[in-house]
Parts: C-alpha cells; structure tokens; sequence
C-alpha cells in the first residue's frame, strides 16, 4: 500500500490525510431491534477521523473515509467507512497484485499496459473505480455519505442474528444541501471546510443498518447487494460531530474495525480477517 502512494514510515497506509474529531453517539429506540451491542445500543462519546485516500500531496482523489469509534466501559467498537459501497478487491491475493501493478517503475509512472491488463483480467477490480466516477462526491466531508462495506453478522436482545452493512448518511441540512459535485477537492479546502462547519453548528450522520435478504452475497466485498440502495434500513442511531480533536488522539492505534462490542460480529470475508494485522501493523510501524 505504501509503495503506490510513495507515504512516509509515519504515515498511516491508507487514507493517510485526515482530521480528528470528537462528538456523541445516540442510539435510536429501534437500535436494540437489530443488535445487543451496548456501542449502538447506549450513548457515548464519539472520537472520529474523516480521511482522504492517497498520497500526502494533492493528486486526484476522490475516495473519502469516515471512521469512528463509540461505546463505553471497555464495549468499544470501532468501525471504518468509505465513500464508496464497494472495495477495490475479492480476496487478498487480488489486493495485493492490484496495488503491486500500481507501484510506480523508475520514471515515477505506474506501467499504463501492466494496470490494463490487470483490470481486463480482473473486472471486479474497476467496481469502487466506476463508482466513485459515477457518484463524485458532494463538496464536502459533511455531506457525504459513507458505507462499511462489508457484511456484519449482528445479533439482538432475542438471540436473532442477521447481516447488516453499515451506511453512514448525512442529516439535517447537510443532506440537503446542492450538490456541487467536485471532482478532486484539495485536502487542505476539504479540511478548512470542516473546521468551519463544526465551529459554526454541529454535523450530523445517521447510523444506517442495511438489512440483509435471502441470498445475498455476504462473502464479496466487491459487489454490492441486489438493490442495495432500495434496501429496508433501520437507524441505529445518531452521530453528532461537536469539536476538532488534537491529531495526536486519532494518531494513537485507534481505528482497528476488528474492535467490535459483542452483538455485532465479524464479517466472515478473507477481507476483513486481515484488516484486524493490517492495522495493527500499520499502527504500530508509524508511532
Ligand atoms: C473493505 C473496506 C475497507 C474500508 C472501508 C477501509 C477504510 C479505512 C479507513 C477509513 C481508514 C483510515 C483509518 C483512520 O482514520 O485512522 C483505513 C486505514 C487503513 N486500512 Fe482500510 N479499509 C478497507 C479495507 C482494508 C483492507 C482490506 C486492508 C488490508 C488488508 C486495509 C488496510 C488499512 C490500513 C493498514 C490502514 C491504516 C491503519 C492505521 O495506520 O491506523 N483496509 N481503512
């Protein structure tokens, strides 16, 4: 991952650019309907990153990430969203000869024949790619919608467990606002924006469980389920971001999505059983 953007050993591996923020979490009376996890069942406090994908400098990018941790009393869970619905690989070994033929040869130039190649012979990796250009994001951090990905098995006060994807959407006159859809945003514009809105009024996001019908893929991570954006949803509840955060709270091994407070469990996908080392790799490699 380092190798494709060129980041420094202190840099995070992914979604290096970013600002800490601090809020609250208030669950929704339908939260326990879905799961007994007491991080979305209870209020708390919230501490959260809002992220941009790719190299410190600023070339284009467009894929943005939100994560946050809530729960209290040693029932943390911490979970990573994205501005997209989908990730850019199947399994591991799909990932790592994606970022491989993206690492830059001698000229500072990935190898233009070697990428198409690779996506000819692996089309599920140009999904989060064809999204993200088909969907630019709003001009805003705070008006931008965010998913997990993932399928997570979660389980409520009765026993019943079902899969759900995390969709974080923005609320209030966030979600209202026009649309100016910006191709690349400069990270410092996006940040500055940021610090202005939440000096000015909070920002909020509702907790959205998509629910899960018969048959759905819950094993690929580069597909979406069949009508997704039509699914039956239940609002787990309401993050309210109040404050900037010192970075230093976000730069300690914060965000590790396999943290997860009993009632919402880990997805079964190759994907995330490595993201748990992937981040406590990371974590550890930029302190
Ligand atoms: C599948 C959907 C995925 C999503 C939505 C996602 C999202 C994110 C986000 C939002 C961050 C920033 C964390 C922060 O703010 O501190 C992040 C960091 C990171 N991601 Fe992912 N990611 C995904 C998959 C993966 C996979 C499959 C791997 C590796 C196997 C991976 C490895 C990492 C690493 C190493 C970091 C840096 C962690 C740190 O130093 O704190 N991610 N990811």
């Amino acid at each position: 991952m380092k190798g494709v953007t060129g980041l420094p050993p202190k840099a995070r591996a992914s979604f290096a650019r970013g600002r800490c923020v601090r809020g609250t979490y208030a669950p929704s009376d339908q939260a326990n309907e879905i799961t007994k996890s007491c991080s979305f069942t209870k209020p708390s406090r919230v501490l959260a990153r809002f992220s941009l994908e790719g190299s410190l400098d600023n070339s284009v990018t467009l894929l943005r990430g939100f994560s946050f941790r809530l729960g209290s009393d040693g029932q943390h869970s911490e979970v990573c969203t994205q501005s997209a619905p989908v990730h850019f690989a199947r399994t591991l070994d799909q990932m790592s000869a994606f970022l491989r033929a993206r690492i830059p040869g001698p000229d500072g130039r990935p190898d233009v024949e070697n990428v198409e190649a690779f996506s000819v012979a692996n089309p599920e990796t140009l999904h989060q790619a064809s999204y993200m250009a088909a969907h630019p994001p709003p001009a805003s951090f705070a008006c931008t919608t965010y998913w997990g990905v993932h399928a997570f098995p979660a389980t409520n006060s009765k026993g019943e467990t079902r899969f759900i994807k995390f969709k974080i959407a923005p609320v209030g006159e966030q979600a209202t606002e026009p649309k100016v859809k910006v191709r690349v945003k400069p990270a410092e514009l996006l940040h500055d924006d940021l610090e202005t809105r939440i000096a000015a009024r909070d920002i909020r996001f509702s907790v959205m469980a998509l629910l899960d019908r018969p048959g759905d893929p819950v094993m690929d991570v580069t597909i979406r389920w069949p009508d997704e954006d039509r699914r039956e949803a239940v609002r787990l509840g309401t993050i309210v971001i109040t404050g900037v955060e010192a970075s230093d709270a976000c730069d300690e091994p914060v965000f590790n999505p396999s943290t997860l407070a009993e009632g919402i469990g880990h997805p079964p996908d190759e994907m995330f059983a490595a993201r748990r080392d992937a981040y406590t790799i990371s974590q550890k490699r930029r302190r």
